[in-house]
């Protein structure tokens, strides 16, 4: 099945998304993680990006658009993909639409991560993620181990996001209420909505999907 995970900056989308992708054999495409690479490995739309992305505004739809069909014109998704952090715009969910259905495939389910914006800042600024495999950590709800070792890959290499500070946040939190969260109505309206409680704990939350998806389903 294809699904979206939807939800503000530190919603959760990307630790359910790796815990979806070990469980159900999914496919995870998530454009923050596209755009990071691209920085990293230095290409020219990295540099153009990086500014904008430091700031915590999104990038054009034509770049995203073009990382995701990109990614679904080279990847075989035998268990489905979950778009984390795309769409994000009208224009992004309606691109996205005309791609599954070009490919014979259909959008499964939305899954709304509803959070409080107080939690949001907690969250962020306490994050950090494994740069070998992306296991993301939290200094309060999931430390770092005591040896330093990510206890997914086993690499000493944490890092935390230049976007993680209160003032880019901010600016990704206007971003998401005045151009994402539109895409809860337009998801509504199809029927293909189903919000969960980010708030609760990461295994309740997984919980919570799960149940979603087998209604989908
Ligand atoms: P992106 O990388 O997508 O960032 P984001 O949407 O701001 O979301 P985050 O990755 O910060 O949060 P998350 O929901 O994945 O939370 P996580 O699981 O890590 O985008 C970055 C930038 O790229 C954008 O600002 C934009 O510039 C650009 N971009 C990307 N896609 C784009 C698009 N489609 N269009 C245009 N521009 C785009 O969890 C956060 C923390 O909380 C972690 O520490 C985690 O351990 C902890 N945590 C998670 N769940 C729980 C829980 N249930 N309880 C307690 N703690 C928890
Ligand atoms: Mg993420």
């Amino acid at each position: 099945m294809n699904i979206i995970l939807l939800g503000p900056p530190g919603a959760g989308k990307g630790t359910q998304a790796r815990k979806l992708v070990d469980e159900r054999n999914m496919v995870q495409l998530s454009t923050g993680d596209m755009l990071r690479a691209a920085r990293t490995s230095g290409t020219e739309m990295g540099k153009t990006v990086a500014g904008v992305m430091d700031r915590g505004e999104l990038v054009t739809d034509e770049i995203v658009i073009g990382l995701i069909r990109e990614q679904l014109e080279s990847d075989n998704a035998g268990g489905g993909y979950i778009f984390d952090g795309f769409p994000r715009t009208l224009a992004q969910a309606d691109a996205l639409g005309r791609l599954l259905v070009d490919m014979g495939e259909n959008l499964d389910c939305v899954i709304e991560m509803q959070v409080d914006d107080d939690a949001l800042v907690d969250r962020i600024t306490a994050r950090s993620t494994c740069g070998a495999c992306g296991e993301v950590y939290n200094d309060n709800t999931k430390p770092i181990p005591a040896n330093e070792k990510c206890t997914n890959c086993g690499a000493s290499d944490f890092q935390r996001r230049a976007d993680d500070n209160e003032e880019s946040l901010r600016t990704r939190l206007m971003a998401y209420y005045k151009q994402t969260s539109p895409l809860v109505g337009y998801y509504y309206a199809k029927g293909d909505l189903r919000s969960v409680d980010g708030l609760a704990s990461m295994d309740d939350v997984a919980t919570s999907i799960a149940s979603a998806l087998r209604q989908s389903e």
